[in-house]
């Protein structure tokens, strides 16, 4: 019954980059720290499994996390391959530009329920995505790492209990100011466009944040699906507007 307007295939791609890149303002200064926070996550878990790992962005949209580990000085990550049922190519393009040495984006179609290994040693990270599978298709994704034997941290931006349904609502906030925040000309008029002359990308962005976080397991629910699988390695963790679940088989 609930849907994203960003799983629709009658979006125009115009207004989905829009939307996405609000996504991608309201997890960064001044909006959030989110982004940041999740990369600084993927650095201690890289360390804890030994290091040396490929990290693999899923259902990646913008790549933000791509971004944002690309910028970190470290040794624990030898690559970052972002990954996208859509994959969006120019933005790929200009990330891996920028890191030619570790940014080795999958051009393919990824889709997270038809996973395969990238590399020897992936981490897979999935950001702001699990929520878009239905819950048959949450429960075959998680069969599908497990039996990849890949430690996943899996993370959401929001979380599924009324301060954060409240909270999706305010996404009209970033929403209105995105035009002010686009680097080029192009992408200033087009977002200036679906924000302020047909402002439908706050409205979409909205509706979307708040079904998102009525999508997003709670800890309950969690809890009940890990245990059906029976990891080695579990971990819930939650603040006040995120969640994160890490999962591991533990010999990788
Ligand atoms: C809300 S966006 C999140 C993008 C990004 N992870 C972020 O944090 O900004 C959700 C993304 O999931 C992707 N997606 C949805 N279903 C997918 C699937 N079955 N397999 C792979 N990607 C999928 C969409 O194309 C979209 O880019």
């Amino acid at each position: 019954m609930l849907f994203e307007f960003t799983d629709q295939n009658f979006l125009p791609q115009s207004l989905r980059a829009v939307i996405l890149g609000i996504l991608s303002l309201a997890k960064r200064p001044p909006f959030g720290n989110y982004n940041r926070f999740v990369a600084d996550k993927i650095l201690r878990l890289s360390a804890e499994i030994g290091g040396r790992v490929a990290v693999i962005e899923l259902a990646a949209g913008d790549a933000p996390l791509t971004e944002e580990l690309s910028s970190r000085e470290t040794n624990e990550i030898s690559a970052i391959i972002p990954s996208d049922l859509r994959p969006n190519t120019e933005r790929f393009n200009y990330l891996a530009s920028k890191d030619l040495e570790r940014v080795k984006p999958e051009y393919a179609s990824s889709d997270l329920l038809d996973l395969k290994p990238f590399t020897k040693n992936d981490l897979y990270i999935c950001s702001s995505a699990f929520h878009h599978l239905t819950p048959a298709q949450k429960q075959a994704f998680l069969s599908i790492i497990k039996a990849l034997r890949r430690p996943t941290l899996i993370c959401e931006s929001l979380r599924h209990n009324l301060l954060n349904h409240l909270f999706a609502l305010f996404g009209f906030v970033p929403g209105f100011l995105y035009p002010l925040f686009c680097s080029t000309r192009r992408e200033f008029f087009t977002s200036a466009f679906w924000c302020w002359l047909f402002p439908v990308a706050p409205l979409i962005f909205c509706w979307d944040g708040l079904v998102s976080s009525l999508r997003i397991w709670t800890e309950k629910r969690w809890q009940e699906e890990l245990q059906k699988l029976d990891w080695l390695d579990t971990r819930i963790e939650s603040s006040a507007f995120s969640q994160f679940v890490w999962v591991n088989c533990g010999d990788s």
